[in-house]
């Protein structure tokens, strides 16, 4: 593992170097449920905090009433609301934009090829999904993987700054335009922020935002995957900025491959 701080740095318990499973906030009747021997691991590590364990329930817990949710017309259409996996204590947040098929039909974030580029990415600077918590601006399948409609994103944003308020991030990677523009609150598109960290405050705190190229985009397009590459390659410097702890050298190991995709499979990407 490397010293890159992957959890809170302001209370040494929660650097958990290895985060077993932080699946804590999975849908309830999940294989990835709070009662999972990772996750009794990692309360364990914080056992002494209760303010930690306080703000884990209640992530869970607001997974539990998501989800149900009938805020808008995608709850007709899914298999099941995703809303996002990780680790609850978690200084990096990933956001990506929407669920596409096999998120839907698995329940968790980035599984499909957009995913495995971004586990990829992770392991290039030293992480894995278990150090970081993903989501997304929309937690329910948009039908034929259209494009999120802002009312779908009106109706939806309230359980993203819900879970950017429990889960207290430091730095907020916004993948693709989505999530860029609404977090910024802006509507400067990706290709013109991208790279470039910006500061907000969200969940009543202040968070640095940095947008990304989404990672189905960059598996079509080879110049976006290498800015993607380099603009990652900058996450252990911003965590590091927003934690105090040195980040180690990262070395990035090469262009990550870029898989020959069939049509079908393009198609599976969100
Ligand atoms: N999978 C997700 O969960 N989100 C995306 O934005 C794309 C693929």
């Amino acid at each position: 593992m490397t010293a890159i701080p992957i959890a809170r740095s302001a209370a040494p318990a929660r650097l958990v170097a290895s985060f077993p499973s932080s699946r804590v906030t999975a849908p309830p009747g999940s294989p990835a449920s709070a009662d999972l021997p990772g996750a009794a691991a990692a309360a364990g590590a914080v056992a002494a905090d209760p303010e930690v364990l306080n703000r884990r329930a209640a992530l869970a817990a607001y997974a539990t009433e998501t989800a149900a949710c009938s805020r808008c017309r995608l709850a007709s259409g899914r298999t099941q609301v995703v809303f996002g996996v990780g680790n609850p204590d978690a200084d990096l947040l990933f956001v990506g934009e929407a669920p596409g098929f096999h998120e839907d039909q698995q329940g968790y974030p980035f599984v499909g090829q957009a995913g495995k580029l971004l586990d990829k990415l992770l392991q290039g600077i030293g992480l894995t999904r278990d150090d970081v918590y993903i989501a997304n601006v929309i937690k329910c399948r948009p039908p034929g993987n259209r494009d999120p409609q802002p009312d779908e994103i009106e109706a939806c944003e309230a359980h993203l700054f819900r879970q950017i308020e429990l889960i207290e991030p430091k730095l907020i990677a916004t993948l693709g335009n989505f999530a860029t523009k609404l977090l910024s609150g802006k509507p400067h598109g990706i290709t013109r922020v991208h790279g470039r960290q910006q500061e907000t405050t969200l969940g009543g705190r202040s968070v640095t935002l940095y947008p990304l190229y989404h990672p189905a985009a960059a598996l079509y397009t080879p110049a976006m995957l290498r800015t993607l590459e380099d603009d990652f390659r900058r996450i252990p410097e911003l965590l590091a900025e927003e934690t105090g702890v040195a980040a180690q050298v990262i070395q990035f190991p090469t262009a990550v491959p870029q898989a020959p995709l069939s049509a079908a499979e393009q198609l599976g990407l969100f």
